[in-house]
This record gives C-alpha cells, structure tokens and sequence, in this order.
C-alpha cells in the first residue's frame, strides 16, 4: 500500500536543555542545535510532500526561563528570519511559506517586523506552509479567537446563536489551514503542552524518547509509517 503523507504535522521541539547537559554545553548550545535540525526537517517536510508544518518554538510560559536563554532564543529567531531574507529566492523555489503563528503581543517589535517581512516575502511559495509557534498558547489562541468573534458580535456583524465550530477555526491563528494529522513530541514527554488544542482534536500522536537535536529525518519518516499503522475514524466506526 502506498504511504499516506499527513497534510499537516504539529511538532514540539522538546529535549534541547538535557540534550546540552549530556555533552556539558550550555542550555543555548542546544536550542542552537535545535535550530538546525528545525531547518532539516523544515526542508525534508517539504520535499516529501508535507502540505503543513507547525514547530512549537516558544510558549506563552517560556518568559519564565532565565533572561539569558530566553535572548538566546530570540537571537536564533533574528538570525533564522534574517538568513531566511537572504535565501529569498532559494526558500522560493523549495517553496516554503513562512507563518508566524502567536500572540504578538509580548514578542520584541524587530522579530514582529522580521516576520512580516518573512511572510511578506515568501506569499507567493505554495509547496509547504511553515508555521513558526512563538508566543503561542493553545488556550490564548481560543481567547484571541473569542474577542474576535466577540467583536463581530458587538458589531451586529453575527448573531451569539449563529457562532459554530467554524467561526473559531476561521479566527485562530491557523485559520484556512488543514488541522494537524499528526503530532510528534519527541524527549519522552507525554503531553500536549497547550500546543494547538483546538487543532489536534483529531490528531495521532507520535513520541519517543529522542532529544530534538538528536532528531533525524529518518525519525519523521518512522512517525509517518507509524501513522500509516493507524486506524482514524473520526467518530465513525
Ligand atoms: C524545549 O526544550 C525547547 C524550547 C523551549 C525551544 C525550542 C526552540 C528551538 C529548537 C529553536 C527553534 C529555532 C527556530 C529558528 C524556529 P527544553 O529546553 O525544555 O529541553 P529540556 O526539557 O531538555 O530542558
């Protein structure tokens, strides 16, 4: 039987921190690394045929982290965004879309400005839609969601009694998108995260024990047959 590629594969980029630890590097040598096997996957997602990939980069709780990591962080998305500016036409042609996927509050203006720039830029690619997690909450997602709605509401623009499941998939950050098939959390951790709770109602998920920078393309492959092992019926039976 011929493999099924998911549209859409949610990945949460989990392990970084005991990653460095093992090799004695700081926790910031590890997102680095992270960072780089982001870009792989990124690009071997769409070669295979990924119609839609979403990477859990930063969430609404990582402010918590010390200073010095959450700069470094920031740091590897300027350096991502403005190196993606420089391969404009190379991102083109292996037509990555690129989405910032987040409440925008809070995020430092010059990453906001690299990402519409970014977004900007790339519009016009159509093989794979990179979205890029930050400043992401699942649950503020829906509250962001609901104010809008709210809004149309007050405005007259929608009846209370009108409002559907629709109307929260069109006002969510991924609105248009195909809802995750699949979702990996590799570093042995068995938990959603507040990670696109609204989304991955219908979603496999995939762990496993491997440190995100230990993670290859042939473990994206292995999360994919596994899917293909699985029997969704959505409800039905
Ligand atoms: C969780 O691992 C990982 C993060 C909070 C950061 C993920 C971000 C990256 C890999 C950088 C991505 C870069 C771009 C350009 C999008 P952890 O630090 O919690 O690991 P631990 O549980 O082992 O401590």
């Amino acid at each position: 039987m011929e493999r099924k590629i998911p549209e859409h594969i949610g990945i949460i980029m989990d392990g970084n921190g005991r990653w460095a630890k093992q090799k004695g590097l700081s926790r910031s040598e590890g997102h680095k690394a992270g960072a780089n096997v982001f870009r792989r996957i990124c690009e071997y997602a769409g070669e295979i045929g990924v119609k839609y990939i979403t990477f859990y980069a930063f969430s609404t709780e990582n402010w918590r982290r010390p200073p010095d990591e959450v700069n470094a962080l920031m740091n590897l998305f300027r350096a991502y965004l403005d190196e993606a500016e420089e391969r404009q036409e190379e991102n083109l042609q292996k037509g990555m879309r690129i989405h910032f996927i987040g409440h925008r509050e809070g995020v430092p203006t010059d990453i906001i400005e690299r990402f519409e720039t970014t977004e900007r830029d790339s519009r016009a690619a159509d093989k794979i839609d990179v979205n890029i997690a930050i400043n992401y909450g699942g649950r503020l997602e829906i509250v962001d969601a609901v104010k809008k709605i709210a809004q149309k509401v007050k405005d007259g623009e929608i009846n209370p009694e009108d409002i559907t499941e629709q109307d929260i998939s069109d006002n969510i950050y991924t609105a248009g998108q195909a809802d995750p098939d699949l979702i990996i959390r590799p570093s042995g951790e068995y938990r959603l995260s507040n990670f696109l709770i609204w989304q991955s109602a219908y979603s496999e998920f995939w762990f496993s024990d491997i440190l995100w920078p230990d993670f290859t393309e042939a473990d994206l492959d292995r999360a994919i047959d596994d899917f293909n092992n699985r029997n969704r019926r959505f409800g039905g039976v």
